[in-house]
């Protein structure tokens, strides 16, 4: 059986969102099978930015640093941190357990021009 892991969404309102991931799962997809409002209008092929979560700073130094296709597309990303990743390029471990996403205020879509998200 797969292992869990606890992590806590921060939604846009600021409530704070207690979720069992488990080892393997992605940020992005772990969020919506939750009902949290993280968008992923390019379904995880780091062409979008609407993906973008902040990850509490405990943590960020134990993710894999970012490629350069990631990079690219977090500078498009509004409000930028420090700890500013792309939620569909987190997958979840063990040595997570316990870490915190952050969903910025706003997102910007302009990179996948037409494209209307579907309803989950
Ligand atoms: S869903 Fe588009 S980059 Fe993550």
């Amino acid at each position: 059986m797969a292992e869990i892991v606890n992590v806590v969404f921060v939604d846009r309102s600021g409530r704070r969102i207690p979720v069992q991931g488990r080892v393997g799962d992605d940020v992005l997809r772990l969020a919506q099978k939750n009902g949290i409002d993280l968008e992923g209008a390019c379904e995880a092929s780091l062409a979008c930015s609407t993906c973008h979560v902040y990850v509490s700073h405990d943590f960020v130094d134990k993710l894999p640093t970012p490629d350069e296709r990631e990079d690219d597309m977090l500078d498009q990303a509004p409000l930028l941190q420090e700890n500013s990743r792309l939620g569909c390029q987190i997958v979840l471990g063990k040595e997570l357990e316990g870490a915190e996403f952050t969903l910025p205020k706003i997102t910007r879509n302009f990179y996948v021009d037409g494209h209307v998200p579907k309803p989950h």
